[in-house]
């Protein structure tokens, strides 16, 4: 018998909203059903040394076969909400129009999810891009944000009524950074300047679907997802400390500045001198539009110095506790950084912590998975988000990365974030103690 897990009375009622979450491209495998296109991860994928163990989309978790026993899986577990993301290469043919076949699976995964008492938090665009915008330039070309809303606008329109909370973009600092900046994503492109442009025009495309959202589907809420990085120092010269700062600025701030005080932060040209990126009159009206939400995905801080020219050098700290990632585990970095929001943002929304989880080399043994480290992270994350409610920051709910082990883009099936492991050979599912643990606590709620 696993003990629930422990949450601080103030989120232990059932004003606050507790979730899981998956992303498309990560569980679906199918990547050729009913005229799903290739995608820019496929594309990847199948670019030899881009993904570790030349690991692929398929079969994934085969959900997009399996959703009727997922969903009896998430609603098993007692939790409020289930953030899925739909995946634009699947319900938009290559002209724009819809192709009702792909949408129909989300159609019935959706009216299934309500039917189990399940509130259905949906990303537009959790990084699989159609591979044919790519080809005409993907995030670079101005089009694509165009392309955005026009995609918003038809999805929100054939779903309205099925979705609780649409949000736009995940993480735009990872498409931008990880998929244009360093390549370490789709579509593995490697420059600061197509990083910035590739970042103002997913932020314009954000702000262009929102009037769409409100047509389409006015009584879903509308918001974002952004993931934020905690920057400390333990050097002990100033540079050292701006060097912190410049990091927070560029995980953070760079996403969050435009979307709330309508313009890129000034320190980014001191990083990456002449990489500013060509904005039009109007653009930042449109990014700043107001949204229901914010959502968040916090994982680890880093610890940086300077690199004596005017930037950043990363120095993981020696003996601190990592997980399978090598991430550190520091919950304290997530009131940190929600406290720190507060204080810069003055129109900021209502929170959802929409990602927070740990990837460890889980294993099934005699039909049991101990992930005792992955409670313990759990619990120290939600008391340090409970800290920052104290402190006045309006947090709503928290959604678990993730509901099952899945692809983790460049790591492939090799790291495991799920509350369920999955056995890929069998597509077994095995809820681990933490799962046990939340459906414990969720139990006792109820009650
Ligand atoms: C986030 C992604 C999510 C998952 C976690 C571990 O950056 O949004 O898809 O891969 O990291």
């Amino acid at each position: 018998m696993t003990a629930p897990l422990a949450i601080p009375p103030r989120f232990a009622g059932t004003d606050f909203t507790w979730g899981v979450a998956t992303a498309s491209f990560q569980i679906e495998g199918a990547t050729e059903a009913d005229g799903r296109l290739p995608s820019i991860w496929d594309r990847f994928c199948a670019t030899p040394g881009k993904v570790l163990n030349g690991d692929t989309g398929e079969p994934g978790c085969d959900h997009y076969r399996r959703w009727e026993s997922d969903v009896e899986l998430i609603a098993s577990l007692g939790v409020d909400a289930y953030r899925l993301s739909i995946a634009w290469p699947r319900v938009l043919r290559e002209d724009g129009s819809l192709n009702e076949k792909g949408l129909d699976f989300y159609r019935r995964l959706l009216d299934r999810l309500a039917e189990r008492g399940v509130q259905r938090y949906v990303t537009l665009y959790h990084w699989d891009l159609p591979q044919h915008l790519q080809d005409k330039g993907g995030w670079l070309n101005r089009e694509t944000a165009y392309r955005f809303a026009d995609y918003a606008d038809r999805v929100s329109r054939a779903l309205a009524g099925r979705v609780n909370a649409w949000m736009t973009l995940n993480e735009p600092w990872c498409s931008a950074f990880l998929g244009h900046g360093n390549g370490h994503h789709a579509p593995g492109l490697a420059h600061p300047r197509y990083a910035m442009q590739a970042m103002h025009h997913l932020l314009l495309g954000h702000g262009l679907a929102l009037p769409a959202l409100q047509a389409g589907d006015p009584a879903a809420r509308r918001g974002i997802v952004a993931n934020v990085g905690r920057g400390t120092t333990d050097g002990a010269r100033e540079a050292d400390r701006e060097a912190a700062q410049l990091y927070e600025v560029m995980h953070n701030a760079w996403v969050l500045d435009p979307l709330f005080l309508g313009q890129y932060p000034a320190e980014l040209q001191r990083l990456w001198p002449g990489s500013e990126p060509l904005v039009l009159a109007g653009d930042m009206a449109a990014i700043t539009r107001p949204i229901d939400f914010l959502g968040i995905n916090y994982y680890f801080r880093s610890n940086l110095r300077s690199n004596g020219a005017g930037g950043f050098v990363d120095m993981p700290l020696p003996g601190v506790e990592r997980t399978q990632m090598g991430w550190e585990v520091y919950p304290q970095g997530l009131e940190d950084l929600l406290r720190g929001f507060r204080a810069r943002y003055a129109t900021l929304p209502p929170i959802y912590i929409t990602e927070n989880g740990m990837a460890s080399d889980d294993k099934v043994v005699d039909g049991h998975v101990d992930d005792a480290q992955r409670i313990s992270y759990l619990e120290r994350h939600i008391a340090a988000v409970a800290r920052a409610a104290e402190a006045g920051v309006d947090v709503r709910g928290y959604f678990v990365w993730s509901l099952m082990d899945n692809f983790e883009w460049a790591f492939g099936y090799e790291r495991r974030f799920g509350l369920v492991h999955v056995d890929y050979a069998t597509q077994q599912r095995t809820l681990k103690n933490s799962a046990l643990a939340l459906k414990a606590f969720l139990a006792a709620r109820r009650r």
